[in-house]
């Protein structure tokens, strides 16, 4: 089955959350797709100084702005969307990723391996990786950026069934996008590493974004990679079907294959 997925590379403004949600608006209204994926920490920006800055732009995932403003988006142009925001629940903020289909339904992921100094405004995720279906019935599996460094991510939203990898990201180290490669080899699906572009300066904090954002197949192969600068919605089609064979030879099989009681069993 071919599948038309994609995503949104820009640059938030740093607690800029109302200009932030009219330009990813702008940037994928009208156009219909089945799966469209926007950076971590999209509406917000990611270079806080404070807690309270976080919470000035935090919002809840049952009913706040940007998860209505998606889902009436997503049933307009009949796309899933992948949303990294900052999530306020009960006053404990997390770094979160929603994952909107045009029937109404959205599924929450809470990200599992904070970063540097996320640690000091985000509660570490308690979701674990989140697979749920989108678009078409497509299984998605959500990861946000750091994630990626700890393999068992992807490894385990392979092992839930997930096709697709919708990876959310503002990235700060150069490995990520060569790393989600073998990611999606070794584990034969498809990932998707939605990044954000630009530098971004608050007092004595700077980072600056490597965008790249990418489109990777089931062995591997780059179906795209955008600029470190592009602000830009891209689509490539893809079979979805080839995420489903997990056969590396005629004698090798990516779950058959594994030796579980050799794993993690570091006899200390
Ligand atoms: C990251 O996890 N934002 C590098």
């Amino acid at each position: 089955m071919l599948y038309q997925v994609g995503l949104c590379q820009f640059q938030p403004k740093l607690l800029q959350k109302k200009e932030n949600l009219q330009k990813m608006i702008n940037l994928v209204d009208g156009i219909e797709a089945d799966l469209i994926v926007f950076p971590e920490l999209a509406t917000s920006g990611y270079t806080f100084a404070s807690q309270e800055e976080v919470f000035s732009v935090a919002e809840s995932f049952a009913k706040g702005e940007t998860t209505m403003i998606f889902q009436e988006l997503s049933a307009k142009n009949k796309t899933s969307y992948v949303i990294g925001f900052p999530e306020n629940y009960n006053e404990q903020l997390f770094n979160s990723s929603v994952l909107i289909n045009p029937d109404g339904t959205k599924h929450l992921y809470r990200k599992t391996h904070l970063f540097n100094e996320e640690k000091l405004w985000f509660t570490p995720g308690d979701t674990g990786f989140v697979v749920a279906n989108a678009k078409n019935e497509v299984r998605v599996g959500l990861m946000i950026c750091f994630d990626w460094f700890f393999p068992e991510s992807a490894r385990t939203i392979m092992l839930k069934g997930g096709q697709i990898i919708a990876h959310c990201a503002n990235l700060v180290l150069p490995w990520c996008q060569q790393a989600m490669l073998t990611r999606s080899l070794e584990n034969r699906l498809y990932s998707i590493t939605c990044n954000r572009t630009g530098t971004e300066i608050n007092g004595e904090k700077t980072f600056s974004f490597t965008g790249m954002s990418q489109v990777i197949s089931p062995l591997g192969d780059i179906l795209f990679r955008l600029n470190n600068d592009d602000e830009k919605v891209n689509l490539v089609k893809i079979d979805i079907t080839k995420a489903n064979d997990k056969n590396i030879t005629a004698y090798n099989h990516v779950i058959k294959d594994l030796r579980t009681n050799f794993y993690w069993h570091t006899n200390k």
